[in-house]
């Protein structure tokens, strides 16, 4: 059984982030996408509310859970017994601060950091940009799912 962990703030989920959660949970037993709990740093949603939409987005997918978390991420890695960290690469932008995070991971438990390549398609979308064109109107219906879309027009009323 191998069980692998998604980490990221998903301040909202994107149709990026589960571009690499639905082809990590083809690949892995058992995929874990866990919510960074930022004590220093307010989202636009709440931890739970985050959760709520990742859950709906991975309904469809029996292998795939959700949790949040504080603190260290490999400490997380170590308590729900995750053999890896699977990240989405979107670009070479990514890449260097991705290596560092995963070498410093690696330096402190051992747990290695897999990188998929993130669907063309996909390659420019974020969360803040999401939100961004969002609050001022802008259509981001093709790059979130739709309960998202929803969502995001709510916040934004
Ligand atoms: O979606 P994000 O904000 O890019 O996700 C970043 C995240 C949550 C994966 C990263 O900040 C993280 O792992 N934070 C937990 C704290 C931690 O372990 N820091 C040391 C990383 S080397």
């Amino acid at each position: 059984m191998t069980k692998v962990v998604c980490p990221g703030s998903f301040d909202p989920v994107t149709n990026g982030h589960l571009d690499i959660v639905n082809r990590a949970s083809r690949l892995f037993d058992e995929v874990v996408v866990a919510v960074l709990v930022n004590e220093s740093k307010t989202g636009l949603f709440t931890v739970e509310e985050r959760l709520d939409l990742l859950d709906r987005a991975t309904e469809h997918l029996p292998n795939v859970s959700t949790a949040s978390f504080t603190g260290l991420l490999v400490d997380f890695c170590t308590t729900h017994g995750v053999d890896a960290i699977v990240k989405g690469l979107r670009a070479v932008t990514d890449f260097d601060y991705e290596l560092q995070m995963a070498q410093m991971n690696g330096s402190l438990t051992e747990v290695d950091t897999l990188f998929i390549p993130t669907t063309p398609e996909y390659s420019f979308l974020a969360s803040s940009l999401v939100k961004e064109v969002a609050k001022h109107g802008g259509d981001v219906s093709a790059l979130v799912p739709d309960f998202v879309d929803a969502e995001l027009k709510a916040k934004y009323a």
